[in-house]
């Protein structure tokens, strides 16, 4: 009777989810189109735009909840998922709060945690980073992934002090950290390889998973820049995506990998 309650209950929680899932959408949409209410750019437009949005880290489409187990345990969702909880996988204060001095894109920035905050919470909430997302807070999902001197990690479990001297680069500076084939310097507005693969591909769905797809995936084309389909599978395992959007993910990459060899 309690199993039945509790399946009940995350049945309900994934309908909620499911249904902030198409008024983000929705909202995303509009927010393309030059904020709530604008009229939608025609046709194809529309949709390429917020596809770009989905992979650039800056206006994501925020649903929400844990994508583990297919068990919805963020109901409280959409923009609320954008700020790391005040719960949970929370810091232990094993040191003082204080100012830290991180890099992160590029830059030096002054951070004020204790040694033990995860790098998720400052690089979301104090540094406005938006491409690093909270899932499972478990280590379990992916969404939250980075780069650290290039490779990737889960910014949910990874203390700051453990990054303070590392170069850290999230989805939001993916694109200026490339120097590649393809790259330009003149313009900032240019994707990295992989963003655009990701967009003329059309892989994200709800696009809360993507952020640390495409950062895995620069993990991967970083050492090993031609990749084989049982490559790619074996890099991305343990990047989960309930929308299921793992063919699209292989198809992006290889793409991604011939544009920069
Ligand atoms: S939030 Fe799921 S691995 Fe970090
Ligand atoms: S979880 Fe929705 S696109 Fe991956």
């Amino acid at each position: 009777m309690e199993m039945a309650g509790r399946a009940a209950s995350a049945a309900r929680d994934l309908a909620v989810d499911y249904e902030r899932t198409d008024q983000m959408s929705e909202d995303d949409q509009h927010q393309a189109a030059g904020g709530p209410g604008g009229m939608p750019p025609a046709g194809g437009e529309e949709r390429s735009t917020t596809r770009r949005n989905l992979v650039i880290g800056g206006a994501a489409v925020a649903v929400g909840g844990a994508v583990a187990a297919g068990v919805a345990i963020g109901s409280g969702g959409g923009d609320d998922a954008r700020t790391t909880p005040a719960t949970g996988a929370g810091p232990t204060a094993t040191g003082g709060r204080g100012s830290l001095t991180i890099d992160v894109n590029g830059e030096q920035r002054q951070v004020d945690a204790t040694p033990e905050t995860p790098l998720l919470y400052v690089l979301r909430d104090q540094l406005g980073l938006r491409g690093p997302k909270f899932g499972c807070g478990l280590s379990q999902c992916g969404a939250c992934a980075v780069l650290s001197d290039g490779r990737q990690i889960r910014s949910c479990v990874t203390p700051v002090r453990a990054v303070k001297s590392a170069k850290i680069t999230t989805l939001d500076g993916l694109a200026a950290s490339y120097h590649g084939p393809g790259a330009d310097a003149t313009n900032p507005a240019k994707l990295h390889p992989l963003q655009q693969a990701w967009i003329d591909e059309q892989v994200p769905q709800c696009g809360y998973c993507q952020n640390g797809m495409i950062i895995q995936a620069a993990d991967l084309l970083s050492t090993t820049p031609s990749p084989s389909d049982e490559q790619i599978v074996k890099a991305m395992d343990g990047h989960l995506c309930r929308c299921g959007t793992y063919n699209g993910i292989v198809r992006a990459i290889k793409r991604a990998s011939k544009e920069m060899a």
